[in-house]
């Protein structure tokens, strides 16, 4: 049985809205219950035709019951069995390509053809080789979709599909798979075109057949702070590591053309900016990961990982930059640019972007990332916004690309949000998929990294960390101060990140950064049904709670952030379950705890019935978070992803002098 059942989330989302006439929208603080018209029924619909939404584009029905039962994996290519993978290659099949050449790394499209398939069925399926000479009993491939999807195949034996490929850093190739994911059957593989204009002999089996033009073309870059308003971190991926990887940079755009008509740099110098600032290089290997598909089906190497570090920016100022290597072969990144960090201070206005959960999906209707579709909308509008207005920075807390070991889906993942994380800071912090691995010293002990134990997550963001695996860190941004600490490791009282979180709190000057914003992925209060024992939400939120709400208390902090229950839940001002009335002043007595998980990962619906007292926004939709942030006033915005709605609106207010007045009292006791 090739489509046995495994979790069945969207199913069961669809159903137990359905059944669920009786869910509550009372709870007697609840103002909005958002879900775009308030209905249930709404939610249900939409639900399903995301679940459906491949039928424009002939998606077969077994590939909806594929979409139905196997998206609770969040990694569907777990699904493959890939030792039991068998080559048998059939020479009457043949792979064609309309091309041959992968001229960018970043977005070409194929039209990949076949025929010759005798019996043809629904579980045969189309699959991306990466690199082009990889054993797919060893290595799940990159990507796939089902040969049906061209309905032509099932009564013909042919057909053809398109694919957008990115650089995984290597020649691909596409093989036709039969048999379904529990004993599938590789029967072709793509071969060289013939009439080649390639100087290189065609070769045997399993050759090289889309030949990646610029395999160390710069790929994924990104941004990050370092603590430091004046610095600026960038890091790229290439597939070697160079001789002297560098970025160029200056406060003013320098035109560079970088095509020698083959996609790479050839002939000169390279871009003429007035500084430049050298890269560390380093890689991961599977020797570095700790078990699970990291080391074993999910590998694919990474490449080397470069990191510059950019010192000496004006606040609040833009500037241009591009990266490469004048040494190297792989040419230049398109030029990239970004506001430095505003000045500390309660007089500066910032605008933050924010999600949780996210994950990728493939713009080709690749089903590898079938979970994660509203990913690519919540991405494109985050993009849409940063191009518009002034955002500067952007939080992810936590469940990044739910790449879960499979390293092909970290590239997929960079290269979604490259428009948006090389043009502001990409911060993050951790989740249970970038962090749990049994024994490897989270503190769950779960498999839900697949095997990665942080370790990915950790080459490929560098944040400002006081140490290796210590995925905690505290940073000031205008007005405002943020720390982002890890729910995956220990956090109670006596832990090392405990004791940083207590710095962290006692050393912020309120008179310069007012407003305390503290986020980790896992909720401090979440109205979810989710009980299990150890890692469930309310366990999990309790034990949070028991650690650090008196803290948050004392300190004042104004609200917290954080994700993995997807959706998006706000709680009133809110201190050991009270809704607690306002300080005199207006002020909020107590942190507002916001959960924004609901990125792109398969929306939870598991909610308590009936609603706590507490909870003052529910919204059951995809979306993110954008945030003003003034010295009176932190403004947080919702938005839905499909057309922009706001899902929830407030705001937080302070006096003008609150800073001043607060130290006065708080000074004191430090
Ligand atoms: C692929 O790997 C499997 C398992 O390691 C091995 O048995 C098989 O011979 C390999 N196939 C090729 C073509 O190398
Ligand atoms: C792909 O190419 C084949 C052969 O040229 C053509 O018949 C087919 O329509 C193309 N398919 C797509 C999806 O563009
Ligand atoms: C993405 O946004 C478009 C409109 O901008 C909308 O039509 C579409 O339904 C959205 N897709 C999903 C999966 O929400
Ligand atoms: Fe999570």
């Amino acid at each position: 049985m090739a489509f046995s059942t495994c979790a069945a989330f969207i199913a069961f989302a669809v159903l137990s809205v359905l059944g669920g006439q009786g869910m509550p929208i009372r709870g007697s603080h609840v103002t909005t219950l958002t879900m775009h018209d308030g209905s249930i029924g709404e939610i249900a619909r939409k639900v399903k035709m995301l679940s459906d939404n491949g039928r424009a584009q002939h998606i077969t029905e077994r590939e909806l019951d594929y979409r139905r039962t196997c998206a609770g994996l969040h990694q569907p290519l777990e699904r493959l069995r890939v030792h039991a993978v068998k080559q048998r290659l059939d020479p009457k099949i043949h792979i064609q390509l309309d091309r041959q050449f992968l001229e960018r790394g970043s977005g070409d499209w194929f039209n990949v053809s076949w025929s010759g398939v005798t019996d043809p069925r629904y579980d045969d399926w189309i699959a991306l080789v990466a690199p082009s000479d990889a054993n797919l009993s060893e290595t799940a491939p990159a990507k796939w979709k089902f040969a049906a999807g061209d309905p032509k195949h099932v009564i013909t034996g042919s057909g053809s599909l398109r694919f957008r490929l990115i650089s995984y850093r290597a020649d691909v190739a596409f093989a036709l798979m039969r048999n379904g994911f529990d004993t599938p059957q590789e029967v072709a593989r793509s071969q060289p075109i013939k009439r080649s204009l390639s100087s290189k002999p065609c070769s045997s089996a399993g050759a090289v057949t889309v030949r990646l033009l610029n395999p160390n073309e710069p790929l994924q870059v990104h941004l990050a702070l370092t603590g430091s308003p004046s610095e600026m971190r960038v890091q790229w991926n290439t597939r070697e590591a160079g001789s002297t990887p560098q970025v160029r940079w200056g406060p003013k755009s320098v035109k560079y053309d970088d095509r020698d008509g083959l996609g790479f740099a050839g002939g000169s110098d390279g871009p003429a900016y007035p500084s430049t600032a050298a890269a560390d290089t380093s890689r991961y290997g599977i020797e570095d990961l700790c078990g699970g598909a990291a080391t074993s089906a999910g590998w694919v190497d990474a490449g080397h990982h470069h990191v510059a570090l950019l010192t000496g920016l004006r606040p609040a100022t833009r500037y241009y930059y591009r990266v490469g290597d004048p040494d190297g072969d792989g040419g230049w990144s398109p030029e990239f640019s970004f506001l430095s960090s505003p000045e500390i201070s309660p007089d500066e206005t910032v605008h933050i972007l924010a999600v949780a959960d996210m994950g990728q999906a493939e713009v080709d209707g690749s089903l590898e990332g079938s979970e994660m579709i509203p990913s690519l909308n919540t991405t494109r509008r985050m993009i849409e916004e940063a191009a518009a207005s002034p955002y500067s920075l952007l939080l992810h807390i936590g469940d990044i690309s739910y790449a879960r070991g499979y390293s092909t889906q970290w590239d997929n993942f960079m290269h979604q949000i490259e428009p948006l994380a090389a043009r502001m800071p990409y911060m993050v912090a951790p989740g249970n998929h970038e962090r749990d691995w049994p024994g490897s010293g989270d503190f769950f002990g779960v498999e839900d990294s697949g095997g990665e134990c942080g370790v990915a997550y950790e080459r490929r963001f560098p944040m400002p960390y006081p140490g290796k695996d210590k995925q905690w860190y505290a940073f000031a941004y205008g007005p405002i101060f943020f720390i982002l600490y890890s729910t995956e490791h220990p956090v109670g009282p006596g832990s090392e990140q405990y004791e940083f979180i207590v710095q962290a709190l006692r050393g912020v000057d309120r008179r310069r950064t007012p407003w305390l914003v503290v986020a980790g992925h896992r909720p401090i209060y979440v109205a979810s049904t989710n009980a299990n024992w150890p890692d469930g939400d309310q366990p999990v939120s309790e034990l949070l709670r028991d650690a650090l709400e008196d803290l948050f208390l004392e300190h004042a902090v104004d609200m917290t952030l954080q994700g993995h229950h997807h959706s998006y839940q706000r709680t009133c001002p809110l201190y050991r379950g009270v809704c607690q009335p306002s300080n005199d002043d207006g002020t909020a007595a107590a942190p507002v705890h916001v959960v924004l998980g609901h990125a792109g990962a398969g929306l939870s619906l598991n909610i308590v019935d009936p609603l706590p007292a507490w909870l003052e926004n529910l919204g059951l939709w995809w979306g993110y978070v954008r945030m003003k942030v003034s010295r009176s006033q932190l403004l947080v915005e919702v938005v839905g992803d499909d057309d922009g709605h706001f899902m929830d609106s407030f705001e937080l207010r302070k006096p003008a002098n609150w800073g001043k007045k607060y130290m006065e009292v708080h000074t004191r006791s430090l």
